[in-house]
């Protein structure tokens, strides 16, 4: 079969390309737009394989979109491209309405044209918003209510419901996961885990947000990734799955796990404004997937954070490159005066 991976270049779409060319015998495409996310070293390890072809285009451009299913063909596409920083959302909505919304519309609209026998949508648990701190006993089902509460939630939100009406109305054989907060390599260093990994070893100052008592579930990448090659294989058309492992950490938790690992001191953190609108605590029960396909996540938080560093210290040249050039205007923009 020929999978088309969109925004196979970033964090979970290279590692979901990696996970396929191992583990199955499919022909992976990676169509993706290389924006500031997006980074073809995190690719080099497929580019030799015969199984594997890089496409550099844009999901919110009909043309370049319609030609690549006219000429690829794609048997399945599973759909990573997206803007996906919370913070940035904050900061300029209009790019995530285009390229999370538009673009995934452009996407079921070749899938309509073309036919395909299965569209895949990589979703968030950010589309059911936030439980409260104190109700450790809630958790997001498939049937917890949209709520969202960011640019970016709300348009990973819209994008659910579009996939959702073309499946119902024209019949697209759609399917949605939604994954909790994913941590492992080739994570873009403007997020927490990543963030805080390099500024720690730089010796710099790690930016928590508010009291650091915010609650993320954190899933290995490759886990995740598992539990999508299960859902385009087995899944039912018209389903969504939620992914998670039950891995809660708050904030500072998290942080205080890294400067252990690394050796740093507590003196490291710094507490700085909130994050507008932060979400509290996202929890995923990961019931229907693990009883309906089997799937269970095999890796455990602290053997994952532990392989994570590792991987930072040993790929300091990707991270190097990635932290010398506009990476340093997006700091300085987002924790200058913080
Ligand atoms: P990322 O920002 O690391 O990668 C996004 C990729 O999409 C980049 O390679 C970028 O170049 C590409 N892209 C962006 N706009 C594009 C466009 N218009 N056309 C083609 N390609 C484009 O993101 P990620 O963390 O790997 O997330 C991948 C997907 O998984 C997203 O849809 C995100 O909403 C979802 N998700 C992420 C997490 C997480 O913890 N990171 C958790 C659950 C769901
Ligand atoms: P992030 O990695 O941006 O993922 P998301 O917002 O999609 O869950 O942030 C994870 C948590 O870490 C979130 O509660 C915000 C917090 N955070 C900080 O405290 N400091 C930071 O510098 C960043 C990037 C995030």
């Amino acid at each position: 079969m020929k999978i088309i991976v969109t925004g196979g270049a970033g964090f979970i779409g290279s590692n979901f390309v990696y996970y396929e060319l191992k583990n199955s015998e499919d022909e992976i495409i990676c169509y993706d737009k290389l924006t500031y996310a997006g980074n073809l070293e995190n690719l080099k390890y497929a580019e030799d394989n015969p199984r594997f072809k890089f496409i550099c285009g844009d999901i919110s451009n009909r043309d370049e979109v319609y030609r690549l299913f006219e000429f690829d063909a794609p048997d399945i596409v599973v759909n990573f491209a997206a803007e996906s920083h919370v913070d940035r959302s904050i900061e300029d909505p209009e790019l995530f309405l285009r390229t999370n919304i538009i673009g995934t519309s452009i996407l079921l609209d070749a899938c309509k044209k073309y036919g395909v026998k299965r569209f895949h949508q990589v979703s968030t648990d950010e589309v059911y918003g936030d439980l409260p701190l104190d109700r450790p006993d809630l958790f997001f089902t498939e049937k917890t209510n949209l709520h969202t509460s960011s640019p970016y939630s709300a348009s990973k939100a819209s994008a659910d419901l579009l996939v959702q009406a073309y499946q119902r109305t024209y019949q697209i054989p759609a399917t949605i996961s939604r994954c909790s907060n994913n941590y492992g390599p080739y994570h873009f260093p403007e997020k927490l885990i990543p963030l805080m990994i390099i500024n720690a070893l730089n010796n710099k100052k790690l930016p928590v947000y508010g009291t650091g008592e915010n609650v993320r579930d954190w899933l290995y990448v490759e886990d995740h990734c598992a539990a999508i090659d299960l859902i385009i294989r087995k899944g039912k058309v018209g389903e969504v799955y939620n992914i998670g492992g039950h891995n809660e950490k708050t904030n500072l938790e998290v942080v205080k796990t890294i400067l252990k690992i690394l050796g740093k001191g507590e003196d490291l953190i710094e507490f700085v404004t909130d994050r507008k609108g932060h979400d509290q605590r996202y929890a995923i029960d990961p019931t229907k997937i693990k009883t309906e396909l089997g799937w269970t996540p095999k890796t455990k938080f602290d053997d994952g954070i532990k392989k994570t560093v590792d991987w930072y210290l040993e790929n300091k040249n990707w991270w190097e490159k990635i932290i010398s050039g506009e990476y340093q205007n997006y700091y300085a923009k987002m924790y200058g005066n913080r």
